[in-house]
């Protein structure tokens, strides 16, 4: 987020089939813009699924990742961008200009996919956000741009003041929320680490005992009794109890449900990361100053579910700083305790931001990708012959764990997760600040403090960057004989890219194939949600689905 204004990003409700701007918006040409650069209409990722959300605006049950990005609807009313220039290649300052109230009625409703049309519309592939007398902002969906923000010109587009001074109560100085030297400390040892054999294992141990000792019982449980399960709601459990384990070797237990104190984390946790994301929604800046002050309503709410998340760890901190000569653990929190110039409090901050950047992810990525197989038997039927194969090959069965080998022989289950997080990407929009003017690939110019989104969303939409099928769900395009291929990251943005990518991604697919794997070879999954009917987003920082995922579950091997 930048020193400036927060980014008009964020999914907030019914995705619609294509990224079909509203008939109002006009290009320089005066002819509404077309939804892509060819005339071809975009068909939904899954083919047989024709109709889609009804467009109303979703109520946020919950937001998350502060550390992501914001919300156009948390942006204060009067932040709100009035106009959109539609940028043309080197004409910095052309284009047409959106009026606010367009911008207010679609953005509110179906925003991800009206900007992807706007994008798309562009020949840039870029946008310029202005409010009256000030432009503030560029949105892209370029990769050349992506390449120039995340890599190239790196140093020009931090993180930036405004985002890490709302957030600081909540993250500190963590990783997530800091730029600069700050940063580059952690980024370095974090980068070792996640590099090491000795944190692979650890993770993949976990999710293989959480597997094996919680999600496939609660499964066989929901498939004799019938019951029906919001299995996104199951998969951010699971996810919430493996990152803990991951960053501070503690088990909050919040899959299997009891009331303990890890329950009592994961929810204080989830206050504040809502409510930390809410600062950014005052039409005054500086109004959540005064209601700390006074400690009034939501700061109030905030300043104790901080309060709860900062106990629970500083006690967990202490103990583990006092065995520190004694014993070694695997988690993160012990890598960073061995340097003995890290204080109790940083500790906190660092552990804190792993858990934000680890908790919603994976559990959106795999949300959306079993609604999309839940459509499509032939690309299923693929999956669990491959599964098989590796089976066949290790002289193993049903129920049998996957070792990092086999879990690397699964081309095109990876396949198939790439492509739902291609269509569906788990951070849809991601925001930085610009520290000094600059001039964007393409001729877009960019100011000091505008805030630069890149929407990774709109990307995974373009005909120029995947070709005339790139609304369609196809696995097959990430394969080269067999193997799932690498793309470039500034194409497919999804884990960012440059110098501040992602450090879980190695760690996320070995936590995504694994659960997929052990469930499509079990389970059979019924979707109970309308046919031909795409899933409302939620209002969130993450790609959520809006009313979970209802699900039945059934044992093949019964
Ligand atoms: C499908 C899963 C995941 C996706 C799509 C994803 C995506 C991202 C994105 C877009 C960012 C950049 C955010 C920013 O602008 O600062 C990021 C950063 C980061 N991610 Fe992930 N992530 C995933 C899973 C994970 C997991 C499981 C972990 C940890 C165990 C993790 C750790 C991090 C960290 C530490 C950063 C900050 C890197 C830095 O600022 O230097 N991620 N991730």
């Amino acid at each position: 987020m930048g020193d400036g204004e927060p980014p008009p990003s964020q999914p907030s409700s019914a995705p619609l089939p294509h990224p079909k701007p509203p008939d109002a918006i006009t290009m320089e040409d005066g002819k509404a813009p077309s939804s892509q650069p060819s005339s071809t209409p975009l068909p939904h990722p899954n083919s047989s699924i024709t109709s889609w959300g009804n467009g109303k605006t979703s109520s946020p049950q919950r937001s998350s990742s502060p550390g992501l990005t914001l919300p156009y609807s948390a942006m204060a009313p009067s932040e709100r961008p009035q106009t959109v220039d539609i940028q043309s290649e080197g004409s910095p300052h052309s284009g047409h200009s959106l009026t606010s109230d367009i911008i207010e009625l679609s953005a509110e409703k179906w925003f991800l996919d009206w900007t992807t049309g706007v994008l798309a519309g562009s020949h840039s592939n870029t946008a310029t956000f202005h409010r009256p007398g000030k432009v503030h902002g560029v949105i892209t969906a370029s990769p050349q741009i992506v390449e120039h923000m995340l890599k190239s010109n790196f140093e020009n587009y931090p993180k930036g003041i405004r985002f890490r001074t709302l957030l600081e109560d909540f993250l500190g100085r963590g990783i997530f929320n800091t730029d600069g030297e700050l940063w580059k400390i952690q980024r370095k040892t974090a980068s070792y680490e996640f590099n090491t054999k000795s944190l692979r294992n650890f993770a993949l141990e976990n999710v293989t005992m959480e597997l094996q000792t919680r999600l496939i019982p609660i499964l066989e449980n929901a498939a004799k009794n019938e019951r029906i399960l919001d299995f996104q709601d199951i998969l951010e459990r699971f996810a919430f109890d493996n990152i803990c384990k991951v960053a501070f070797n503690v088990d909050p237990g919040c899959l299997i449900g009891d009331a303990t104190s890890g329950g009592e984390f994961m929810q204080a946790f989830e206050d504040a990361a809502t409510l930390s994301s809410g600062r950014f929604m005052y039409a005054f800046p500086g109004l959540y100053k005064i209601k700390k002050f006074l400690n009034l309503g939501s700061e109030k709410k905030l300043q104790n579910s901080i309060a709860t998340v900062h106990e629970f760890a500083d006690k967990i901190i202490r103990s583990r700083m006092e065995e520190r000569a004694e014993k070694k653990d695997e988690d993160l929190l012990s890598r960073f305790i061995g340097n003995s110039e890290n204080s109790a409090e940083f500790l906190r901050d660092i552990v804190i931001s792993f858990i934000l950047a680890g908790r919603d992810t994976t559990s959106s990525a795999l949300s959306w990708f079993f609604w999309l197989l839940s459509s499509r038997s032939d690309m299923e039927e693929k999956i669990l012959m491959e599964l098989e194969i590796i089976r066949q090959k290790n002289h193993k069965v049903i129920g049998d764990t996957y070792n990092f080998d086999e879990l690397r022989e699964m081309n095109y289950l990876q396949a198939a997760i790439s492509e739902a997080m291609r269509l569906y990407p788990p951070v849809p929009v991601d925001t930085k600040a610009c520290k000094e003017d600059d001039i964007l690939p393409g001729g877009t110019f960019i100011g000091k403090d505008w805030f630069i989104s890149y929407h990774t969303y709109a990307m995974g939409r373009m005909e120029n960057i995947w070709g005339k099928d790139c609304c369609e769900y196809r696995p097959e395009r990430w394969l080269e004989n067999g193997i799932c291929k690498q793309e470039n990251p500034f194409k497919f943005p999804v884990f960012h890219a440059g110098p501040r990518q992602c450090l879980g991604k190695d760690m996320a697919y070995i936590q995504m194939k694994s659960i997929a794997a052990s469930i499509l070879e079990r389970f059979g999954m019924d979707v109970l949600l309308e046919k031909g009917k795409c899933p409302e987003h939620v209002l969130s920082l993450t790609l959520r689905m809006k009313g979970g995922l209802p699900v039945k579950v059934k044992d093949r091997n019964v």
